[in-house]
């Protein structure tokens, strides 16, 4: 039986888009670089130590749930990145965006060896790294612990914490080199928001990353949402005198909000 079950779940993955399970960080990551000279008022402020990481922090900060925000490769200081987490915060979490770069996010300067780049700014390092930021949130009373993420942040990073056992929900917003592999090891509720355009993680990844939640024995809760007409950064790098981008990431930060709320009570 287990093996008829094996079986049966090999050729469903086989049938599925010709095994291409990975997808890299590259072409559109690095599209739309944030306007840092843009900021616009923000509600929060960076602190400078962190469990040993610069971050910006918004919200109440007696609140017992707080969100681990995960940047794209352009870093904290993304002024819409921002935005949203002041938004997040509006509906009662202690907010905190970390600099996971160390000062050095990706800039968008052609000279930068994008490989050599991410290379150097290893997602699965950095979740191992940022587990003292989930101790010092629990020492901080915050029991309800929740990752969101972009890009850089999702691909490697929020799926890393959600194997460790340390939050109650993340919701990973046009990921990067995550792999179906990583769907069957997420330890809690995940939420998928992809986009038709995006040529870093194809819609027909994120099918296969639904089918394999779907699969999964212990049924943990997931939902999978395609947004049209958008590519890869939409919920974080929009155009922001577009009308279009900007409701579809009002569309996503309202479904981010929405899975939290849900599971992180
Ligand atoms: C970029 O870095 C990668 C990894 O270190 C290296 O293999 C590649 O040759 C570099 N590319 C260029 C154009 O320097
Ligand atoms: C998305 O793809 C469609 C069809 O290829 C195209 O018409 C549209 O301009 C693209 N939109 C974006 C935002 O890339
Ligand atoms: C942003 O959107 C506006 C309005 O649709 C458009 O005129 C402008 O060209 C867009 N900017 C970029 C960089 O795509």
């Amino acid at each position: 039986m287990a093996l008829e079950l094996l079986y049966t779940s090999l050729i469903c993955l086989a049938a599925l888009a010709g095994g291409a399970t990975s997808a890299p960080l590259h072409l559109q990551c690095l599209d739309n670089p944030p306007d840092l000279t843009a900021a616009g008022a923000q509600a929060g402020k960076v602190v400078d130590d962190l469990a040993g990481f610069r971050a910006y922090v918004t919200g109440p900060v007696h609140s017992d749930r707080a969100i681990v925000l995960a940047s794209d490769i352009f870093g904290f200081e993304a002024p819409l990145l921002r935005q949203a987490a002041d938004k997040v915060a509006e509906a009662g979490y202690y907010v905190v965006v970390p600099d996971f770069f160390n000062g050095k996010p990706y800039t968008g300067d052609p000279s930068v060896n994008i490989t050599q780049w991410i290379d150097d700014h290893s997602p699965v390092k950095a979740a191992r790294d940022a587990k003292p930021i989930f101790a010092t949130l629990k020492k901080e009373r915050k029991s309800i612990i929740g990752v969101g993420g972009y890009c850089w942040g999702v691909g490697k990073f929020a799926v890393e914490i959600a194997k460790m056992d340390e939050v109650k929900a993340i919701v990973i917003s046009h990921p990067s080199s995550i792999v179906v592999d990583d769907m069957r090891e997420v330890k809690c509720p995940i939420e998928i928001l992809g986009a038709q355009n995006d040529t870093t993680t194809p819609q027909k990844f994120i099918y296969q990353f639904l089918h394999a939640l779907r699969k999964r024995s212990d049924k943990a809760p997931y939902f999978g949402k395609i947004f049209p007409g958008v590519a890869h950064g939409f919920a974080c790098r929009y155009n922001s005198t577009d009308p279009f981008a900007v409701r579809t990431a009002e569309q996503a930060l309202a479904l981010m909000l929405g899975w939290f709320k849900k599971y992180m009570e």
